[in-house]
């Protein structure tokens, strides 16, 4: 059984706690494709050799979540020799036996455009910065002003830029709890899997 489950959107909307919940909830595997970026971001050098060579040492380290990886991985993401060289293993994972999550930017408009699930998890850029202010601490202000940076560059740069497939369900969970979305999430993908 192949049944793909793609879960695109910004910075801190919840993209991750869904997937893992939903990969768990359907038994299916789950790919973080931010941590792909991730790792080649703070791996330093050549990123498009980095992305060439990642390895699965590179993919388990400890400091891939901080906010300078995010920042690092914003920014080699917008070179499309990047892009290309992270292609192949995402597009073999989504299609893989058995059912996948994957998360990240551009999975349901350039990774899995034929993914059976699309959803575009967002919020507004206060609520995430929050979220991830929890998480990490400090000054909310700057984490915020992260948010903003890490958004537009995501969202402009020419190569796959962060935005909802035209048949993309939008998940907004500003308002919502992470209970409340993980089940809005698994409603949608329980009717379109039958
Ligand atoms: O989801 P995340 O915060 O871990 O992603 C980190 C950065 O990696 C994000 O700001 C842009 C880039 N990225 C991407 O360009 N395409 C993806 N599919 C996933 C992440």
């Amino acid at each position: 059984m192949r049944f793909t489950v793609a879960i695109d959107g910004p910075a801190a909307a919840g993209k991750g706690t869904i997937s893992r919940a939903v990969a768990d909830r359907f038994g299916f595997a789950h790919l973080d494709t931010g941590a792909l970026y991730r790792a080649v971001g703070v791996k330093g050098g050549d990123p498009v050799a980095a992305a060439r060579g990642l390895t699965p040492e590179d993919l388990a380290r400890d400091d891939l979540r901080t906010l300078e990886a995010g920042q690092a991985a914003s920014r080699v993401a917008v070179i499309p020799e990047v892009r290309q060289a992270l292609l192949d293993f995402q597009r073999a994972f989504a299609r893989r036996e058995g059912g996948a999550v994957l998360d990240g930017r551009d999975i349901g408009t350039v990774i899995c455009p034929e993914a059976e699930v699309k959803l575009f998890v967002t919020a507004s850029p206060e609520v995430r910065a929050h979220r991830r202010w929890l998480e990490v601490g400090g000054d909310e202000a700057r984490v915020l002003a992260e948010v903003r940076e890490r958004d537009a560059r995501d969202m402009n740069r020419a190569d796959a830029p962060l935005k909802p497939a035209a048949d993309a369900v939008v998940l907004d969970t500003s308002e919502m709890t992470i209970d409340e979305a993980v089940a809005a999430a698994v409603r949608h993908i329980e009717t379109l899997r039958g």
